[in-house]
């Protein structure tokens, strides 16, 4: 049996999440002999009017990387499991094997790296697939190479994760997957985070139907120019989430819920989405709209409670569709990464 040392990598303090701080230890300091094991969760993107920069992360499934090295150069995929052979092993290919393959570029290490996937995401759902895969190929590389970087700067390199992955390098289910709770993308250039206040009064419910919906296909499908008059309220929903969370107010967090901009387009591309929203609410959900660019929708909820009870009305909403759908409820917090290190060493015979 090998075993497994838990690894708890402490957020950085607030005044340090605005800066990208140079590593300070060379490329062969500090490396671990062992296979490194991260896990990174899903993520609900957008939360309404928050496009590409608002996300939160989710309590329970998501997709663990493996990292160990190998005499083989370059960067191996060895094995992914739970994509149904979808996902190409092909390291140029995969998001995991890019985000590997540009940590260790950056710190100048040439030695071969070995990865295996376990995907608990279906892909194409809008709960952040990609992006877990690419958070918990950061982490783990970094911890194998001795955690140059810490998680605020690991994003960057998750993003060129989702650019493989769909095509534009979004940060709002990536700094979610690695930083957990809300985050806010306070600005792309440069790339800076706000760790949101993660209300403990908040629940989540997602209901993630049986059917993919490619990312790049659902961006496709958005308006190349917005009028002003929809910037307007897109803004001033953005406006009253930030405020509902730092204010712990939830009839500002309920009214905040809506998306002007990639709503109206996106639905279309999810059947039943109307039936499902509809339900959410009359089941005491603060509205429900797409998680991230669906086809998964999620609301907020004042109590598990009721978060519960949405859940299954979404799901019996998709139902009357002759759809199956998997709900996923909880609380939204914040919480370290969750890495392991597992010595080969320590086998029971
Ligand atoms: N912000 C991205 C989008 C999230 O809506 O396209 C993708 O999961």
């Amino acid at each position: 049996m090998r075993h497994r040392v838990q690894l708890t990598i402490h957020p950085l303090p607030p005044s340090d999440h605005r800066q990208l701080l140079e590593p300070t230890i060379s490329a062969t300091d500090n490396m671990i002999t062992e296979t490194i094991i991260a896990f990174a969760p899903a993520t609900v993107a957008n939360v309404g009017p928050g496009f590409d920069i608002m996300g939160f992360s989710l309590s329970g499934p998501g997709d663990e990387v493996c990292a160990s090295w190998t005499d083989a150069p370059g960067v191996t995929i060895a094995h992914i499991s739970g994509d149904g052979g979808k996902l190409p092993v092909d390291a140029e290919r995969n998001c995991v094997g890019v985000v590997a393959a540009a940590l260790l570029a950056a710190r100048g290490i040439t030695r071969g790296v070995r990865l295996t996937l376990t995907k608990g995401l279906p892909l194409g759902s809008g709960m952040g697939s990609s992006a877990a895969s690419s958070a918990a190929a950061a982490l783990a590389v970094n911890t194998l190479i001795g955690s140059p970087f810490p998680p605020r700067e690991l994003v960057r390199f998750a993003m060129i994760g989702e650019e493989r992955a769909c095509g534009a390098a979004h940060a709002d289910n990536v700094a979610p997957a690695i930083l957990g709770g809300f985050v806010l993308v306070a600005s792309y250039e440069p790339l800076t985070f706000v760790e949101l206040p993660c209300p403990s009064s908040l629940f989540y419910a997602v209901i993630n139907p049986d059917f993919a919906l490619e990312t790049a296909v659902s961006r496709s499908v958005l308006p190349r120019e917005v009028p002003l008059a929809t910037t307007i309220k897109q803004s001033a929903a953005l406006a009253r989430l930030l405020c509902g969370l730092y204010q712990d107010d939830h009839e500002l967090i309920t009214s905040s819920l809506v998306d002007y901009l990639a709503e109206p387009v996106r639905l279309p591309l999810i059947p039943g989405s109307e039936t499902v929203k509809r339900a959410a609410i009359d089941a005491g959900g603060y509205n429900c709209t797409i998680s991230g660019s669906g086809p998964s929708l999620f609301s907020l909820c004042p109590s598990l409670e009721v978060a519960e009870r949405v859940g299954q009305a979404m799901k019996g909403a998709f139902a009357t569709h002759d759809i199956n759908a998997t709900a996923h409820t909880g609380q939204i917090t914040r919480h370290p990464p969750r890495i392991s290190i597992i010595s080969p060493k320590s086998t029971d015979s």
